[in-house]
This record gives C-alpha cells, structure tokens and sequence, in this order.
C-alpha cells in the first residue's frame, strides 16, 4: 500500500473510531428493531435493486460496512454466507454485537483496511455490497474497485449505492449551496466530526474526503473488467448529506445505484 494512501486510511479510520460511540448512543433502538426477522434498513431503490438480482443462498460481501445493518438486511432476504469489512475496530464490534442480537450471529465480521485485505477473502463472493458513503473515503478509487473486483467469483455482481457525485459541488446550509467545482481534485479536510444523525459538530480529528466524478466511478469499473448492467439517478435523500435538496425546487440527483458483473 503507498505511503500517501496509508496516510489517508489511518486518519479516516481514526475518525470513525471516534464517533462510534455516539453513533451507537443515537441509535439505542436499533438493539430493539433488528431482533425482527423481517428488520429491512435498505432505501426502496436499492431494495428492489437487491431483490432483482436475488441474494438467496448467495455469499456475500459488503465492504466498509459500518455496524453492519445493511449487511444484516440482505441476510434477512435470505443471503447465504455474509461478510462484513470495515476497518474501525468500534464499528465492528457494534456490528457484532447487533447481530447476535438479530440472532444472525453467523454473519462473519472482520476488522481490515480495505485497501489490505487478508487474502482467503479473493475470488470468494457471489456479491459485493457497497451502500451509501464508501466512495468518498477512498484516495484511490481504480485501486479500491480492483479489490472489490479481486473479491467476486467470475459472472459474481457489485450492487451498489452511493451519493451522487454531483453532491461534491455542494456545501451544507439552510438551504445547501454550490459551492465548488465538479471537477475538484482536492480532498475536503474536515475537524467537525462524522455525527451524520444530528449533524452536531464536535472538535474532532482530522479525516480526507475526496471528490469522485461520475466518469472517474465509471471507468474505475471498466478498467476492473466490471460490466455496468443498471444505473439510476435518486431523486431522494439517501445518505443525510444535503437532505434538503430533495425538496428544493432545482432538486438534483442524490444518490446512484449502480449493479456491475465481473466478466473476466
Ligand atoms: C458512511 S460509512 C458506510 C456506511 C454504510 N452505508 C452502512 O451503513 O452499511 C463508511 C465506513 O467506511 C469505513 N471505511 C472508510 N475507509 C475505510 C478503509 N480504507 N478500509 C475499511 N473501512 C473503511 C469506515 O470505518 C465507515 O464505517
């Protein structure tokens, strides 16, 4: 892994280890609600995306999965074997613990930057999953969609959501603003804390969020030998990121679902 890469990982990562816990306090009634079998926290679009491809006895395999409830979605409708990465130690042990909650305590969690991932893990997976807020993350989006890619068995699927790039223009505010270039480069750097529920700012380390193109997602793929088989544009809030947007007059796209089949 390169130096700047590794740089990047360890602040993201750092980040989410320290907002674990308050995360954890805002969502005291997940513990509740995933103890029913039918517990589904999947946006409709990407919902239906899951079912048209049909996960049932699939194994599966969502990359930076957070606590791991949309991983714990797609179990309920019938996945097979399921894995969870994500590289904060908080997030995975909070995962862990709603599963065994949900009575899934099968689903296999691991602790991994995903950029290092242990090997027994390539050439494995049915699906790989990605919902909502991974993109932005990585410093090297054509190096993570390689190991998205690496993780499928030949004919496997990426199904995928994820914040319209377009949202990078913006700024949030009362209302959300344009205020940078599609096109930007540059990482945001941020000190305000990843409290995504109530957006309360805290003074917080350091993390990099780096803007990614539509065509710089695209050709990612294509260079990863994935062939793009759905695309659609969200009109809705799907990752509380300008949320407000969904009911301005000039309502832009807000999320993306993308579903690519590995052909090598
Ligand atoms: C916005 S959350 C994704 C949440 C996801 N939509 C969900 O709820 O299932 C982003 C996650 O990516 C993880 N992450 C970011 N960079 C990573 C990396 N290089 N390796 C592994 N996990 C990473 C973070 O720890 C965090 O849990």
């Amino acid at each position: 892994m390169s130096d700047n890469i590794s740089y990047y990982t360890k602040k993201t990562i750092e980040s989410w280890d320290e907002v674990a816990p308050m995360h954890d306090s805002r969502n005291k009634s997940l513990y509740v609600d995933v103890a029913n079998n039918n517990f589904n926290n999947l946006n409709p679009d990407f919902d239906s995306l899951i079912d048209r491809f049909d996960v049932l006895n699939k194994s599966v395999i969502q990359v930076c999965c957070n606590n791991g409830i949309d991983l714990l979605s797609i179990r309920n409708k019938g996945a097979g074997h399921c894995v969870g990465i994500d590289g904060s130690k908080e997030f995975i042990d909070q995962a862990n613990k709603l599963s065994k909650f949900a009575g899934q305590a099968d689903i296999e969690y691991c602790c991994s930057d995903i950029y290092a991932l242990p090997e027994k893990y390539i050439n494995s997976f049915d699906a790989v999953v990605i919902t909502v807020g991974v993109f932005n993350w990585m410093p090297d989006l054509n190096r993570f969609m390689e190991v998205c890619s690496s993780l499928l068995v030949n004919g496997g699927h990426i199904i995928c959501e994820e914040i319209h790039p377009i949202l990078n223009m913006y700024e949030e505010g009362n209302p959300s603003y344009i205020t940078n270039s599609y096109f930007r480069i540059k990482p945001f750097r941020d000190t305000d804390g990843l409290d995504y529920f109530c957006n309360e700012k805290y003074v917080a380390k350091e993390n990099y969020w780096f803007p990614h193109s539509l065509s710089e997602i695209l050709m990612s793929a294509i260079s990863n030998k994935l062939q793009l088989k759905h695309f659609k544009e969200i009109p809705y809030n799907v990752g509380n990121y300008c949320s407000d947007l969904e009911f301005s007059d000039g309502n832009p796209p807000l999320g993306i679902n993308l579903l690519w089949q590995k052909n090598e």
